[in-house]
């Protein structure tokens, strides 16, 4: 769960209590007929690996309208052991869609759904962008939403199931069922989340995305990154002017500096807090951590002066990679959110010159083994530095394939 804030004085917020219908891309609830095809079939694979490698964005949201039946006898209702997880909207649960065309029982599709709580703070409005928005991209790195419900007072969204949940969680969970990330999968998964939101700063209509932290990158069943939750998105001006918002929204910790000051938005400050992101994912460090000293609580006050510093990095390095990363791609991934977190949201790279650079990081080889000391035979006892030692835990890498 994140640390959301969000000061709604200026707004009026009301819940619907009419069942609505999603019109050309905006929720209307005075229409009656619904542009949105009950026959909307869909798959578990995203919209974007669908021969748009590149992504695409519909002119409407191309969504399925669930019963809230469909959704209670999908999760047993609403049953404690299908609980995924819990956030700002509501909670999250594992839900099995029955498939009518099989005679086979427990056949069907898993999916992820949200349920609106009726206190959240994020509510009508948040749901009503996750449908405007996520309903109508589609990119190998968004997750997809597969449909939602608005019945009576019951606001629900169905989304394709992430396997891997969170990578908030594989960095920051504890036990025996979270194995730490190895250095190469860490690189795949934020080249991913970074394609992701360069999609999104380049489509036409530039989206600022207004949420990026490790809660909202999922992971799917081979580790591929998806970005998830647009309930904050907000369509973005040209790249050097600002959208004012009267109510600062988002998460302690990941939000740039310019944006909590004055409440300018900029497509540039979801740059920033991707550098937050990459600082997590180098030191496994939490963006805000109240528990830490005063100090350090926020991740990139206390961290900044370790990332200009090779010396200083190896010491905040996350100690569940014992080592083993290329310290050159360590240093340059360490630069980069250097970059991302420039005070100046115009020093800021953009989030394709982002990408661009983590693939060159990628390329980066792990370092020339260094001859350490000789052994009595007089030969070099050789342990090449960041490389696993042969007979070491097995590694999840093994496990993925193209992210
Ligand atoms: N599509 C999904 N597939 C699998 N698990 C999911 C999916 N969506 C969400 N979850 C799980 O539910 C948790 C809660 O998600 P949610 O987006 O509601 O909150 P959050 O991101 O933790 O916080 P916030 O509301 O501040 O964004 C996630 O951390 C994840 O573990
Ligand atoms: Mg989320």
């Amino acid at each position: 769960m994140g640390n959301c804030w969000g000061s709604r004085a200026d707004t009026t917020t009301t819940t619907p209590s009419t069942t609505g219908n999603i019109t050309s891309g905006v929720i209307s609830s005075t229409t009656s007929s619904s542009n949105i095809s009950n026959k909307s079939q869909f798959s578990a694979s995203s919209g974007g690996e669908d021969g748009h490698p590149n992504g695409q964005i519909l002119p409407s949201p191309n969504l399925r309208e669930f019963s809230f039946q469909e959704l209670k006898t999908a999760t047993r209702n609403f049953k404690g052991d299908t609980l995924l997880g819990e956030g700002g909207f509501g909670r999250v649960y594992k839900g099995l869609l029955e498939n009518k065309h099989s005679s086979k029982s427990g056949s069907g599709w898993v999916v992820a759904i949200k349920k609106l709580n009726s206190e959240s703070v994020q509510g009508f409005e948040e749901w009503q962008s996750e449908v405007n928005f996520l309903g109508r991209l589609s990119h190998p790195n968004l997750v997809k939403l597969l449909g939602y419900c608005w019945e009576d007072q019951e606001l629900l969204l169905v989304y394709e199931f992430m396997q891997k949940g969170s990578l908030e969680n594989h960095l920051f969970g504890r036990g025996s069922a979270v194995q730490p990330l190895p250095w190469d999968l860490r690189l795949k998964i934020i080249i991913g989340a970074a394609r992701g939101l360069a999609f999104l700063h380049s489509s036409d209509d530039r989206v600022i995305y207004r949420d990026i932290k490790t809660s909202n990158i999922l992971l799917d069943g081979s580790y591929r990154p998806k970005i998830s939750d647009f309930g904050l998105a907000k369509l973005g001006p040209s790249e050097s002017q600002s959208h004012v918002t009267t109510r600062v929204m988002g998460t302690y910790g990941y939000a740039a500096p310019e944006y909590v000051a004055t409440g300018h938005l900029y497509v540039k400050s979801d740059v920033y807090g991707f550098g937050v992101v990459l600082v997590e994912l180098l030191t496994a460090l939490k963006a805000l951590d109240r528990n830490r000293p005063v100090d350090k609580q926020t991740l990139v006050d206390w961290i900044k002066p370790h990332l200009s510093d090779k010396r200083k990095l190896k010491t905040v390095m996350d100690s569940r990679l014992e080592g083993k990363y290329p310290l050159k791609a360590a240093v340059a991934t360490a630069e980069l959110a250097l970059s991302c977190l420039a005070q100046e949201p115009k020093a800021r790279p953009s989030m394709q010159e982002v990408v661009d650079s983590l693939l060159k990081i990628q390329g980066m080889a792990y370092d020339k083994p260094r001859v350490s000391r000789r052994n009595s035979s007089g030969t070099a006892a050789v342990r090449p530095h960041g490389h696993r030692r042969q007979n070491g835990p097995r590694s999840i890498s093994s496990q993925f394939s193209t992210i």
